[in-house]
């Protein structure tokens, strides 16, 4: 029998563990150097990667609280009750970026170069977000669906949701996207701006700093956008892109 899949939103603690246990699992399979920098494994033994899940799932919840435009949904196997897929939408109704693009932070690392790094390549992801998208919108983050259900619909699922919202309220969809992802994003009307390489390269760089940028470098990532409604063709009109927009 094919499984059914439903979309639900998150309200509590454990759907919040439970998706967090989706992103890990994701990010691992392929494994990918992004999940590291933000669910760092501080050592080597079994109950280090327990501490590090245990970590990111109380600091993502304490984070979706205190943030008030983060909505997370997640695709539940309707037959077993599995939780396989989840995504964040940030729904902006204003600016978020009024008082400029933020300091990026990443505490979750010990202080040191490690932190350091992340906190750079941070602030080079997001530069294009903070700049370009002053203006009401959703923000797509953490899409991931799991290794043995994907190519079944639960990512599209899970874009719909967004790209619904967004159309209802009128505004453009912004995302980070990365090689795996896009052509999914590409089918909910996203485009590619263009490809972001990271330059981590330091002048007289210490032996913790190039580790790090073998460790922590991430694949390249795609900053993708769609206008309002998804609609790139406009009659006797060309697209504004967003760095042509200005803040609202
Ligand atoms: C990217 C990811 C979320 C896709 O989820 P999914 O549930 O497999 O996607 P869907 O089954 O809904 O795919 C929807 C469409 O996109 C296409 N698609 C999805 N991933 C694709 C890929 N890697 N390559 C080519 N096409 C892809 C599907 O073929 C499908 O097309 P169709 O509608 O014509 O059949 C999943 O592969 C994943 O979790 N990857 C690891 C984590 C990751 O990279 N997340 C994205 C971070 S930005």
């Amino acid at each position: 029998m094919a499984a059914s899949f439903v979309v639900r939103e998150m309200k509590t603690k454990a759907e919040m563990d439970a998706i967090m246990d989706v992103i890990w699992t994701a990010n691992y399979d392929p494994y990918d150097t992004y999940a590291q920098l933000f669910f760092p494994v501080l050592g080597y033994t079994a109950s280090a990667r327990e501490a590090a899940m245990a970590e990111s799932k109380d600091r993502f919840w304490e984070t979706h609280n205190s943030t008030p435009t983060s909505n997370w949904f997640y695709v539940e196997n309707v037959t077993t009750g599995q939780v396989v897929g989840c995504a964040q939408w940030e729904i902006h109704t204003q600016n978020p970026f009024k008082a400029g693009a933020p300091t990026p932070r990443a505490p979750w690392w010990p202080e040191g170069e490690y932190r350091d790094f992340c906190e750079e390549i941070v602030r080079q992801v997001y530069t294009p977000r903070t700049n370009w998208m002053r203006r009401p919108h959703l923000a797509l983050n953490w899409m991931a669906v799991l290794p043995t259900c994907r190519g079944k619909g639960i990512g599209s699922l899970l874009m719909s949701i967004g790209t619904e919202r967004a159309d209802a309220l009128g505004v453009e969809c912004w995302m980070e996207a990365s090689g795996m992802g896009k052509k999914l994003y590409e089918k909910h009307g996203f485009r590619s701006l263009f490809k972001m390489h990271f330059d981590m390269e330091r002048k007289n760089a210490s032996d913790v700093w190039r580790k790090c940028m073998h460790e922590l470098t991430p694949t390249s990532v795609y900053p993708m956008w769609r206008p309002k409604h998804g609609i790139w063709e406009l009659e006797g009109d060309s697209i504004q892109f967003p760095w042509e927009r200005g803040a609202a």
